[in-house]
């Protein structure tokens, strides 16, 4: 059984997709103010989050109690902080044991006793993404079909990070590594944090409902849905065909896509820029006939692997390196801008610019597309939506010229790919 299947995968895609297009725009425009709406919802969270501190030091096994909590309604406005008084004293583990919010969680915790070891030592400071009792109700039935003791705990791993996240750098962040490691990602798979109308969201579906419940070696942030290891970049694009199906035609039409979706592929994570339906009609009908004819496919194949990018994957706040001698994982948190040239497997790079404006990234790719929705983490890579087709430059003299959003005709367009066209022995992934 597949991770994802044991959620709805619809609700999956659904929240991969959402048109974060609109709703990162509004971001750009008014960010503080959406800051500012985001620190109401994350009061309403520490108002949950008192709640549930206080039912720590109630018994867990006395059923809970509905209706309002007894220390009289949740306070509007900023609540007193910290909510409890003393420093914490009980290890993460120890908390979501404790826990009336949390059995469902502790008691898969409890299965593996390294997993708690983890939890209760000082290692690390801990994050958690404690999935509510709640959370455990959405997933749906599916007769006998328990995942595997080994799914599980890659579930568990997936709602842990050894780094130190409070709300604050929560908030601050694209991504957050978490425990999980998938074997064709080589390094920690990440989780997205989105700063949304509705508040902040863990991988786009998950909302963060009760945050900065600090342990002796950690944090621990409730959420209302399980976060589930993510497919691969190949499925993933098979999965959104509202997003990607010109995409995926345009891959598989060039053998493409039966490469990546390939246990037998070797890399260790990437990058995918991925030109949305809208970026391929923004072409036009006539490149667009061109390119999907059988005269056209050549460059399309030369096109489409100006897009992937092999063994480095960047996030919008982080780059992991495995070409590098040690493999290193880089932090982008060095403000304001950032600047790679990220080689494809066209044998071309792309520039690529990362700019920080406050909480909020932006990635523009040959000075001129901009990546729309980040971050669509996978297992064995990222996927960065952008808002156009990439199209390599086009050499004079010893400058490259790159192509700034201008009509194009099927000529043009043809010379720009032109010298890659009959070296696709060189085109291998
Ligand atoms: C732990 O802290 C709580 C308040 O945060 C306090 O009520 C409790 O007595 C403390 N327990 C121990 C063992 O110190
Ligand atoms: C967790 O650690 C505490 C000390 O911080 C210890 O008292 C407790 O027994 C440990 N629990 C488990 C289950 O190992
Ligand atoms: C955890 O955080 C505390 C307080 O900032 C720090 O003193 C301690 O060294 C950290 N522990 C680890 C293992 O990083
Ligand atoms: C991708 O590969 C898997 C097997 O590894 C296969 O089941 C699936 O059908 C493939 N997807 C497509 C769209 O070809
Ligand atoms: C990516 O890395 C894998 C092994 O880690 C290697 O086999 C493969 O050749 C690399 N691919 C590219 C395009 O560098």
């Amino acid at each position: 059984m597949r991770l994802y299947q044991l959620l709805p995968a619809l609700p999956l895609a659904a929240a991969f997709v959402i048109t974060e297009e609109s709703v990162f725009d509004k971001i750009e425009k008014s960010g503080r103010h959406l800051v500012d709406t985001t620190q109401n919802v994350l009061d309403d969270a520490l108002g949950k989050t008192a709640e549930f501190e206080e039912s720590l030091n109630e018994d867990p096994h006395l059923p809970p109690h509905d209706g309002p909590p007894h220390h009289g309604p949740p306070h509007h406005g900023r609540p007193h902080h910290p909510p409890h008084e003393g420093p914490p004293n009980k290890t993460v583990y120890e908390l979501i044991s404790k826990s009336k919010y949390t059995t469902k969680l502790a008691k898969l915790i409890d299965e593996y006793d390294d997993l708690v070891e983890l939890l209760n030592s000082t290692k690390a400071n801990y994050t958690v993404f404690a999935p509510t009792d709640e959370a455990f109700e959405k997933i749906p039935k599916h007769g006998d079909h328990k995942p595997s003791k080994e799914t599980i705990k890659k579930v568990l791993l997936y709602h842990v990070s050894d780094d130190f996240y409070p709300a604050g750098r929560v908030l601050h962040s694209y991504t957050i590594p978490t425990l999980y490691e998938p074997e064709q990602l080589g390094h920690k798979q990440r989780l997205t944090v989105r700063v949304t109308l509705k508040g902040p969201t863990i991988n786009f579906y998950s909302k963060l409902v009760a945050v900065n419940i600090f342990g002796t070696n950690g944090v621990i942030h409730g959420v209302d849905s399980l976060l589930i290891p993510p497919p691969s970049v190949a499925e993933i694009i098979d999965l959104l065909p509202g997003e990607f199906s010109t995409l995926e035609l345009g891959l598989a039409k060039t053998g493409l896509y039966e490469k990546i979706n390939s246990t037998e592929y070797p890399h260790e994570g990437g990058t995918l820029f991925a030109p949305s339906n809208f970026a391929f009609k923004k072409l036009g009908p006539k490149i667009n006939a061109f390119l999907f004819s059988k005269y056209g496919q050549k460059y399309l194949k030369a096109l489409l692997t100006y897009h992937i990018v092999v063994n480095q994957t960047l996030y919008s706040d982080a780059f992991y390196d495995a070409t590098s001698e040690d493999g290193a994982a880089a932090e982008i948190s060095r403000p304001p801008y950032y600047h790679f040239d990220l080689p494809t497997v066209l044998g071309k790079p792309l520039a690529v610019d990362v700019a920080r404006y406050g909480p909020f990234v932006e990635i523009r790719i040959n000075g001129f597309s901009r990546v729309t929705v980040h971050d669509g983490v996978a297992s064995d890579g990222v996927i960065q939506v952008v808002s156009d087709v990439l199209i390599p430059p086009k050499n004079a003299g010893a400058d490259a010229i790159h192509w700034n959003g201008e009509d194009l005709s099927v000529d043009e367009f043809k010379e720009r790919l032109e010298p890659f066209v009959g070296n696709e022995d060189n085109m291998e992934l």
